[in-house]
């Protein structure tokens, strides 16, 4: 049950106005489904090649998902998006994956086959350890993985080594918590925006396979994206902030953690940043261990 309550705050999470078809599979079914690729699930392209013209059996399916596939989890019930929510993401499945192939897994890819999955990089909606119920996990590239709280629109931790165990918590449909495969390197307690106002959830689109977070702090909205330092050494950090302040914007960033911070733009005095408020237009961190 956890594991519903998970997806269904994930879609009320700070949608004003009614989300479109894109922005719904965006955050209740992009963790797991691909546009050309098999991940977790089938790729749209083949979703297609079953459903088109089918919009109430595509319904069917999402309320009431069964065993098909050898291999794969079971999908969970999307019962809440709600029948409309759930055509607005037919129509949008129907056109983005309108002339599409699917690629071919690879014969004896682990990754089709196994609840561990190796395909870099990689992004899942799953609980985490030390993370609020809306945690992202984010593989950037076969050493480098990070957890990010959609709920409180922060970057939790990162870890070296392997992704993560969701075994457990698939098995267990959502009572337990996937397991970290390596060894936390960076952590943080808070977001390093000084913020006074409660962030609010944009969803996320992805760019090369990575996720390009997006919030809003009180007039200001934010994306957040990270890419690898090569052979785990860390990892880059870009923002953008829009519209632009005109006053200096601050960052304060953990001062225990042994890591050294530098960016292409601002000061730095410490862990702090200091960016003159039209580099916050687009500027990249470089968290790199020590
Ligand atoms: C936690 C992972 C997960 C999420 C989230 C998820 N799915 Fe799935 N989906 C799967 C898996 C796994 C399968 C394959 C199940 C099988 O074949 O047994 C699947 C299969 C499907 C299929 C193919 C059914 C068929 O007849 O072969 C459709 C359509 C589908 N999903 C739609 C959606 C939509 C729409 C959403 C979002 C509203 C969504 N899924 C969210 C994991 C997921």
């Amino acid at each position: 049950m956890k594991f519903f309550l998970a997806f269904l705050s994930l879609t009320t999470l700070g949608f004003a106005e009614k989300p479109d078809g894109a922005q719904l599979f965006t955050t209740n079914c992009s963790a797991c489904h691909m546009l050309d690729e098999m991940i977790v699930g089938p790729s749209l392209a083949e979703i297609r090649s079953i459903y088109n013209g089918k919009p109430d059996d595509f319904l069917k399916w999402c309320v009431k998902p069964s065993k098909k596939r050898p291999n794969v989890i079971e999908m969970p019930s999307m019962v809440h998006v709600g029948d409309e929510g759930l055509r607005e993401i037919y129509a949008h499945v129907m056109k983005v994956a309108d002339g599409v192939k699917v690629k071919e897994a690879k014969k004896g890819d682990p990754y089709v086959s196994s609840p561990v999955q190796t395909k870099r990089p990689q992004i899942q909606r799953i609980f985490m350890p030390n993370a609020g119920p809306a945690a992202v996990a984010v593989a950037l590239d076969s050493t480098m993985s990070l957890c990010w709280d959609a709920g409180e629109c922060r970057l939790r931790y990162s870890w070296n080594g392997g992704f993560i165990d969701g075994y457990p918590y698939w098995q267990g449909n959502g009572s337990s918590l996937a397991k970290v495969l390596g060894s936390i390197r960076y952590v943080e307690a808070r977001s390093p925006f000084e913020n006074a106002v409660e962030p609010k959830f944009a969803g996320y689109r992805i760019e090369k396979g990575l996720p390009v977070f997006k919030y809003q702090l009180g007039d200001r909205l934010i994306t957040e994206s990270f890419s690898a330092i090569a052979n785990g050494g860390g990892f880059n950090r870009s923002f953008t902030l829009t519209p632009t302040p005109s006053a200096p914007v601050v960052l304060n960033f953990p001062e225990d953690q042994k890591v050294a911070y530098t960016s292409d733009k601002g000061k730095w005095t410490g862990s702090t940043l200091t960016l003159k408020g039209a580099d916050t237009a687009a500027f990249t961190i470089n968290v790199t261990f020590k």
